[in-house]
């Protein structure tokens, strides 16, 4: 009998339960710090901290865990990954140098300019009136103006013209909640087209591209509303086709893979690319050093072959040796089920009725992304609650399964967006869209 391999996946959101899934599926052992009520189904929750570097350490070498797999950034730009290698622990993902390339704006910028890798023209101010000076002094066009720091789109105004942009250097200048970013002001060309994510496994010299997708990040129906970390995704996108993806890997992701290992910080794990597809051509919008959630639970439940034979291959730099992943036909699409109040404060704590309705749904995979088990209950502990994810032959199916699967789903004050998959569905319709055949000789 083969001994089955002990896997630790580092974090507790909808992006830990869907790799923790997908391990546990692979064969593996799976631990899961500190983990939520769904991860608990598929593998075993310990309770410590994604952020507490050194018990992992401890945990990983306690329990002889031969692969660490990390979820979210904070600890990768923390330094995971060094402390784990320092340790003789084998880990999945960038060092904290490396990291950088999220982690910080301007490493971003150094490394996207040495890779001469396509993005948008900016400038950089030390304050509010410097940025407005600079605004009126040039030919008007739309921008997009970014303090410093501040995550998760908040600070970010995105402006049609100067007055827009005026207006948001105004709010920047005096509202107390960017007090502390005020200082450092960005101005960047906006680029107008589809915005698409787009992941690739490296061992920092080869590159697996996964399926392109599509994230749906503002809060409400139509893309209104404010940004959040992301209220569903769609895989694959048919807004990037062969050719596409054979642009976005020659102009920007292994370009960015290159400069990294030129800079001396070569980079190991998920590159994950926000691309804007402009009339020019795809541009980067932001990388991430990880996993994209919801993404990731889009993307997971369409791979057929092993996520584990694939983390091994890039932890031990050997990725040209190993077949390509096998994709399952059709599309996914995730739903993300939110707390009343997100992106804003939460009230925490409240019943969810109906997983196991949901659960009993052929196609249907609820991930948890912040739940957690009070007594017989399964309660809410956070903003995005549950990614109802379906997998199917064709994106309406998987659309329509998504939905069918948070029907039966609730609590007081939960809701989700109407809308995730429904500009792939239009694009589908647009390409399908062929002028009728010609008859006769037109004559
Ligand atoms: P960020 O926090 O920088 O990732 O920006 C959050 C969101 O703002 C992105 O997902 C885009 O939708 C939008 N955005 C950021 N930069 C630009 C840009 N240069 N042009 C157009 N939209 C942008
Ligand atoms: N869904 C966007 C992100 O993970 O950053």
């Amino acid at each position: 009998m083969s001994q089955s391999r002990r896997v630790l996946v580092v974090g507790g959101g909808g992006r830990e339960h869907a790799l923790a899934w997908k391990l546990a599926r692979d064969g593996a052992e799976v631990l899961v710090a500190p983990g939520n009520a769904g991860t608990a189904l598929v593998a075993e929750n310990v309770a410590v901290a994604a952020d507490d570097i050194p018990a992992l350490v401890a945990l990983a070498r306690g329990r002889s865990v031969d692969l660490t797999v990390v979820g979210p950034e904070a600890p990768l730009v923390a330094g995971i990954v060094d402390a784990f290698t320092a340790a003789g622990l084998r880990i999945f993902g960038p060092t904290a140098a490396a990291a950088q390339l999220e982690g910080s704006k301007i490493f971003c910028k150094q490394i996207l300019h040495r890779g001469d890798v396509p993005t948008a023209m900016y400038r950089e101010f030390r304050s509010a009136a410097a940025a407005r000076t600079y605004l009126e002094s040039r030919e008007e066009a739309p921008v997009v103006i970014k303090a410093d720091g501040l995550a998760a789109g908040k600070g970010v105004f995105v402006c049609d013209d100067r007055a827009a942009a005026v207006a948001a250097l105004a709010t920047l200048a005096s509202d107390p909640q960017f007090a502390a970013a005020a200082g450092g002001i960005r101005v960047e060309e906006r680029l107008d087209g589809v915005e698409v994510s787009v992941m690739a496994i490296t061992d920092g010299r080869t590159i697996v591209t996964l399926p392109a997708l599509q994230d749906h990040k503002a809060a409400h129906d139509g893309d209104s509303g404010p940004n959040t970390g992301g209220m569903g995704a769609y895989c694959p996108t048919p807004f990037v086709d062969e050719a596409l993806m054979a642009e976005i890997e020659a102009r920007i992701l292994v370009p960015t893979v290159h400069a990294m290992r030129r800079a001396k910080v070569p980079f190991h794990g998920v590159l994950y690319a926000g691309l804007m597809l402009t009339a020019q051509g795809p541009k980067v919008l932001e990388f991430n050093a990880r996993f994209g959630d919801p993404e990731c639970e889009a993307l997971l439940v369409r791979l057929d072959s092993s996520l584990l034979e694939l983390l091994d291959a890039a932890t031990d730099r050997r990725l040209d040796s190993i077949a390509p992943p096998v994709w399952r036909d059709g599309a996914s699409v995730t739903v993300v089920m939110a707390a009343e109040g997100y992106p804003g404060p939460v009230e925490k704590g409240r019943p969810i009725r109906g997983l196991d309705a949901a659960a009993t749904i052929d196609g249907v995979t609820v991930f948890h992304a912040a739940t957690r088990r009070d007594g017989e209950a399964v309660v809410t502990s956070g903003g995005r609650v549950l990614a109802v994810t379906a997998v199917a032959e064709s994106l309406a199916r998987a659309k329509l399964l998504a939905y069918t699967g948070v029907r039966p789903i609730r609590w007081p004050g939960g809701w989700c967006r109407k809308d995730i998959a429904d500009k792939g569905l239009s694009r589908e319709w647009e390409l399908l869209a062929v002028e009728p055949a010609t008859t006769g000789d037109g004559a």
